[in-house]
């Protein structure tokens, strides 16, 4: 983990992913692929963490603008997507087609926003590519921007979810052949996200674990490979539902 720079491991990863397709195809799979129906997962969770329509959400690691889409035909509020690609900000400005939207590229793990300002923080597949220390700083920003009342939804891979083995067997095999570093996919505990979130203040309201879908959705969504989820859906990853309580 010698020199692990966030910004350099996730730009080398998504070239690589994007290599050798065009360039739609290469911001999709930069961010994990399935664009639009997993923007419409994403969207619909959002939503029923409580995202409203006059609110303001600030979408941490937007990527090429999965969420930024939907949200831009539902919101009335702000946005402000963050990212360190500034391919993906492009893209995802040039989508979402909203004058009103901000992107910014990410300076360090500050949240360029006012203090109590934001109604909700979204991260998602972000802190999967971080250090622990950094997505604690990530943690506390997001807690600075947040009004009283205000929420994170926070996506992870865990030890407790099978399916997130996969990921873990891949790094391994990395590992057991070449000890060059390669893409950093980092895993935090239900029990470690849990203590973070309390150190910092937030009341941890849920913690879904990301093998059962549990997202209620506005309609059916069928991904690349072929699976459909008709009433609930899933982003694969766990996500955590933290509060930033209101004051006594
Ligand atoms: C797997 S992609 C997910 C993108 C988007 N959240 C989505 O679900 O479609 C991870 C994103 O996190 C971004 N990222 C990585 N480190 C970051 C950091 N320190 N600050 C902000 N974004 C970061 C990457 O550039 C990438 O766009």
């Amino acid at each position: 983990m010698k020199g692990f720079d966030f910004k350099d491991s996730y730009r080398k990863y998504a070239k690589k992913l994007g290599t050798g397709v065009g360039h739609t195809e290469a911001m999709s799979a930069g961010v994990d692929g399935d664009f639009e129906p997993m923007g419409r997962i994403l969207f619909d969770l959002v939503r029923s963490c409580g995202l409203e329509a006059d609110h303001f959400i600030i979408d941490v690691g937007c990527g090429s603008g999965r969420l930024t889409v939907p949200l831009s035909r539902f919101l009335k509020g702000k946005y402000l997507g963050i990212d360190v690609v500034p391919d993906f900000l492009a893209h995802a400005k040039r989508l979402a087609d909203r004058k009103d939207f901000q992107f910014q590229e990410a300076a360090g793990l500050s949240i360029p926003a006012e203090s109590s300002s934001a109604d909700m923080v979204c991260f998602f597949s972000v802190i999967t590519h971080l250090l622990h220390q950094e997505s604690y700083l990530y943690l506390e920003e997001a807690f600075r921007v947040l009004k009283p009342g205000g929420r994170v939804v926070v996506s992870f891979l865990e030890f407790e979810v099978p399916s997130h083995w996969a990921v873990f067997e891949q790094m391994v095999e990395h590992r057991r052949n070449s000890s060059a570093f390669d893409h950093l996919n980092q895993f935090v505990s239900r029990d470690g996200l849990q203590a973070w979130a309390e150190k910092i203040g937030f009341n941890v309201l849920n913690i879904w674990g990301g093998d059962k879908p549990f997202i209620p959705l506005t309609s059916p969504v069928t991904m690349a490979d072929g699976r459909v989820y008709d009433f609930e859906g899933t982003p694969g990853q766990s996500v955590g539902l933290l509060l930033k309580p209101y004051e006594d």
